[in-house]
């Protein structure tokens, strides 16, 4: 089987593009490299350079490539920076999906696995949030992925084109065997800002907020393990083409942690001190986001390995310790 992995090189992609080699699939990495990184290509899989944005260089992959389908993961994923840039955001997530799906569709290639989010929900109106909860998003990087999701529809009833749209809750931790080299570069997210923080190489980690309704008064997220969410992928890739049926799945635990949770169990972990303060309330943070993955597990059989808080944080430290204190 051979399958196409947009944005192969970066973070998701590289974990996802690493999951289908371990599944025996021929693997293509079609990566621009502007996020990406050289270190996350395998030796194992074939790599092309080329950008969603080039029509003509999707067609010279997939035309006559013999794909048995794609994943597209190619895209700006920094929500707080989609309120001001919505013009980037249109072009490369919506006009550069246009792209890839007019010329999988001229190539014939289906299914396309779309990396979707959670950020198409918007505050969750209850708890854990299924597929079915209202979309919403508060967000211009969630309204890009709703308005793909909508795409694929039409595509899928017009063009034949099956699809799986995977709705990612909060993506964290790194292969556990080490495989994936890469370190994402000015991380936004969490757990590695705690981490570069355990490095020394922040002073201090901001918690934004501890007036929550929740436990501890931070933010509650429901943070799933990256080789959970790549696992998944092949999983979805393989139960549409058995069922030649398109699927929409939430990808989470059900299992929320907190900001303070996540931090102390980092520095009991790392050993370091990961000096932490209480800062305001991040605009637009809803208390908590939970997901329910019953129609993962009921469709897929999947059930989240390495999504527990200790390996969240050991996997991701592993990283950081490796990169950052070389002697
Ligand atoms: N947080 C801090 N300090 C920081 C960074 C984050 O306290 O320096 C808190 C946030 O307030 C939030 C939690 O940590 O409560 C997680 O924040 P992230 O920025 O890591 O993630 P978000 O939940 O805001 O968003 C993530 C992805 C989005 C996606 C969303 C879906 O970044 O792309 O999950 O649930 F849409």
């Amino acid at each position: 089987m051979r399958i196409l992995v947009i944005g192969g090189a970066g973070y998701i992609g590289s974990h996802v593009a690493r999951a289908f080699l371990d599944r025996g699939y021929e693997v293509t990495v079609f990566d621009n490299l502007q996020t990406g990184l050289r270190e996350n290509l395998f030796e194992d899989a074939r790599f092309v350079h080329g950008d969603i944005m080039r029509p003509e260089q999707l067609r010279s992959v997939m035309q006559g490539g013999g794909y048995d389908g794609c994943v597209h993961l190619a895209a700006l994923k920094a929500a707080g920076q989609s309120m001001l840039k919505p013009e980037a955001y249109s072009e490369s997530n919506i006009a550069g999906t246009i792209n890839i799906l007019n010329q999988a569709a001229a190539a014939g290639i289906s299914p396309v696995i779309f990396s979707s989010s959670a950020a198409v929900y918007g505050s969750p109106r209850y708890l854990p949030m299924d597929e079915d909860h209202p979309k919403e998003p508060e967000n211009f990087y969630g309204f890009t992925k709703l308005e793909i999701e909508r795409l694929l529809g039409w595509y899928d009833r017009l063009k034949e084109m099956r699809y799986g749209a995977i709705r990612y809750f909060n993506a964290a931790g790194y292969d556990v065997l080490g495989r994936v080299r890469g370190l994402e570069l000015n991380p936004e997210n969490l757990l590695p800002i705690v981490m570069e923080t355990a490095a020394g190489i922040r002073s201090k980690l901001l918690i934004f907020g501890d007036d929550y309704p929740t436990r501890d008064g931070s933010c509650i997220r429901d943070y799933v393990h990256v080789s959970d969410l790549a696992e998944a992928h092949v999983r979805a890739f393989e139960y549409i083409r058995q069922h030649d049926k398109s699927i929409t799945v939430n990808l989470g635990t059900e299992n929320g942690i907190t900001v303070i949770e996540m931090v102390e169990r980092a520095r009991a972990i790392t050993g370091m001190a990961v000096p932490a303060e209480i800062s305001g309330r991040r605009e637009g943070d809803p208390a908590e986001l939970v997901a329910s993955s019953s129609r993962a597990r009921e469709l897929l059989g999947w059930v989240p390995k390495y999504s527990d808080i200790d390996t969240l944080v050991s996997s991701t430290w592993k990283m950081y310790e490796k990169y950052l204190h070389k002697p």
